[in-house]
């Protein structure tokens, strides 16, 4: 007829266009793209992947303008001098997990564009002055998991871009004073020595711009006063795994400007209040998994805007009355609160719901020093008296509602590919639950894309497809309790020769695209109905009114004629759908 005619012409010429489109990008790069035998390359993404290959050597004749070349999980074992000296459009090398024991001097010497090089995961044990020299624009490098046991003076004076450095998980034992000189730019640096036992102030004195420091598993016993002098734009510190760490010194953190701070895994028995008060911009403070068993009175009030204070893991058996003084907006983490046995929260606005049933549980066994803890964030018991409450008094006030999905009919939902599905899900509780859906695979739905959770609580299932078919799961929870709801979809896939008719791939208007999917051998059924539709499309934008579905239902003759789709026997499509989009 002539709308299959018309769409097959339209259907060559666009895949005819397309074909000889990729026929010469791909000749064109080839001729450019001489790949050695043992990688991979993309001509696209100008990537050169020659992991897992079993290379105990850089491969010669990488294509000169590859962008990134991943030479991860070989078994090269050195570089030598000027190795990628070709490679000056490269912009990522990645060399972790080879046995890289020696790189030699000026190896990356040419590559002048390169942004992130990856050297983790080998056996460095030492990096000679000059390895890095050529690499301007340099920004992220990552020697982590090596056997690194010094930096030299003068290491990195070629990297003046560099943004971020991880040598985590070395065993570095000295750390010479003019190591860092150079990184005039760098923000983050991540080390980690077990045999040091004293911070390496010389060397970080040269670390002017640095705002993020992680030292990892130091031998230190104490930190020494001005341990972290010239850091001013340090704004967030992370001691961890540091066992034998008992003390601060009174000024250890002196001329440093924190608004995070964490000293966890370490040896402290007490918050080091004195090493801590001038730090007046502290948001965050983590002093988890220490020996701590006292918060004190009156100490923390300099921290004007300490906003979140963890003690996950420590052995904690009083808090002391105003031990949060002048901290308005503070939450705090405890854990193991079991042991607790005197609690100063008085002076705290406490919000007087059911997240505060642990205080209920413990209370027999607690002092909480007289000044009882008031009701303030909580509407309906503003400025009751934490302590007046009988015993029969305080379920009632704490209303613990846990979070309830109200209707809880499970949702079954069976559909053909394409069409769109709403679960719901409502749920009450107080604290007011939030709501959120798991996929089949039990991963988190986000609230974008073509499956998503709407925020009234509802998920949508746009275009369905058959893989979307399986159990989800809407998950209400809040403090007191969670509440779960399967709902479970099915999608049919149109049979296979609805999905791949042989003569029409579409048929483009210049305002809109008619996308018409049918069975072979059903022509003459096909035709007409799609001259109906054609003819309704026209009609209806005439008409400035669009439908934008047709669902046509068919009934085929053997189907027909078979039994009533029992178990066995499985019913073909008795229906499509035309859409103009
Ligand atoms: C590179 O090749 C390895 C196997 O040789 C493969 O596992 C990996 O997925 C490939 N990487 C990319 C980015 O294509
Ligand atoms: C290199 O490939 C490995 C696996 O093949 C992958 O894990 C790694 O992320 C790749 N590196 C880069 C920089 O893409
Ligand atoms: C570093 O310290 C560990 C113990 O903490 C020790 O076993 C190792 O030999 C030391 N390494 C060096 C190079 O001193
Ligand atoms: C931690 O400190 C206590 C005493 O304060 C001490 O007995 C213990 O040995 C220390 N732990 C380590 C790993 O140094
Ligand atoms: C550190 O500084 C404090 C306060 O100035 C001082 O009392 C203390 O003795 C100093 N500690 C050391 C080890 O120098
Ligand atoms: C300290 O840091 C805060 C914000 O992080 C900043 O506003 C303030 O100016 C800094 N103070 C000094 C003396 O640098
Ligand atoms: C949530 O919103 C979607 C789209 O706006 C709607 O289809 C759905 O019915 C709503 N759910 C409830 C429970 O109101
Ligand atoms: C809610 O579910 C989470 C994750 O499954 C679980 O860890 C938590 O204990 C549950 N809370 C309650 C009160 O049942």
């Amino acid at each position: 007829s002539f709308a299959s005619a018309k769409i097959a012409v339209h259907g060559w010429l666009c895949w005819g266009a397309l074909y000889l489109l990729a026929a010469g990008v791909s000749l064109t790069s080839e001729t450019r793209w001489p790949c050695p035998q043992p990688c991979r390359c993309n001509t696209v993404l100008l990537e050169a992947n020659c992991s897992h290959r079993q290379l105990i050597t850089v491969p010669d004749g990488l294509p000169k303008d590859a962008k990134l070349l991943n030479l991860t999980n070989n078994k090269i074992k050195a570089l030598a001098q000027q190795q990628f000296q070709l490679l000056t459009h490269i912009l990522h090398l990645d060399l972790s997990d080879n046995d890289l024991v020696l790189i030699e001097v000026e190896a990356f010497l040419g590559l002048q564009n390169l942004l992130t090089l990856h050297l983790a995961r080998n056996h460095l044990k030492f990096i000679p002055v000059g390895a890095f020299a050529g690499l301007p624009k340099l920004k992220i490098l990552d020697i982590s998991s090596n056997d690194i046991l010094v930096f030299l003076d003068f290491t990195f004076r070629d990297l003046p871009a560099l943004q971020f450095l991880t040598a985590a998980d070395n065993d570095v034992v000295f750390i010479s004073s003019q190591a860092f000189s150079g990184l005039a730019s760098l923000q983050e640096l991540h080390l980690d020595g077990c045999n040091l036992t004293a911070v390496p102030t010389e060397a970080l004195t040269q670390l002017g711009g640095l705002r993020s420091l992680y030292l990892y598993r130091l031998g230190l016993t104490t930190l020494l006063n001005y341990s972290f002098r010239h850091l001013e734009r340090l704004k967030e510190l992370v001691i961890s795994d540091c066992p034998w760490l008992e003390t601060l010194s009174g000024r250890s953190l002196f001329g440093l400007n924190l608004t995070s701070l964490t000293i966890q895994h370490a040896n402290l028995s007490a918050v080091p209040y004195i090493p801590l008060h001038h730090l007046v911009y502290l948001v965050f403070l983590d002093l988890s998994f220490n020996p701590i068993t006292y918060i004190h009175g009156n100490q923390l009030g300099d921290l004007l805007r300490l906003r979140e204070l963890h003690l996950v893991g420590g052995s904690l058996l009083r808090i002391e009355i105003g031990a949060f003084r002048g901290l308005l907006y503070l939450s705090v983490a405890f854990q193991s609160v079991g042991t607790l046995r005197n609690l100063g929260l008085d002076n705290n606005p406490l919000a007087c719901d059911c997240r505060l049933l642990w205080l209920v549980q413990i209370r027999p066994n607690l002092d909480l020093g007289g000044n009882s803890p008031i009701c303030t964030a909580s509407v309906h018991f503003h400025g009751l008296n934490f302590l007046d409450l009988g015993e029969d008094e305080l379920p009632g006030v704490l209303t613990c509602r846990p979070a309830r999905i109200l209707t809880m009919k499970r949702q079954e939902v069976r559909v053909d590919q394409g069409h769109t599905v709403v679960f719901h899900c409502n749920a009450e509780g107080d604290p007011v639950p939030s709501v959120y859906w798991l996929n089949p695979q039990l991963k988190p739905v986000s609230s974008t894309g073509r499956i998503w959770a709407l925020s009234n609580g509802s998920l949508e299932i746009r275009f369905a497809q058959p893989q979307d078919s399986g159990t989800y799961h809407c998950v209400a929870s809040n403090a007191a309790g969670n509440s779960s709801l399967p709902a479970s979809l099915q999608v049919r896939a149109f049979p296979k020769s609805f999905r791949h008719p042989s003569h029409l791939k579409g048929w483009f208007f210049p305002s809109g695209t008619l996308l018409i999917a049918v069975t072979i051998g059903l022509m003459s059924f096909f035709s007409s109905v799609s001259v109906c539709f054609i003819f309704m499309f026209f009609w209806s934008k005439s008409k400035g009114q669009i439908k934008h579905t047709a669902t046509i239902a068919y009934v085929p003759r053997r189907a027909m004629s078979s039994s009533k789709g029992g178990a066995g026997n499985h019913t073909e499509t008795s229906r499509f759908t035309m859409k103009l989009i």
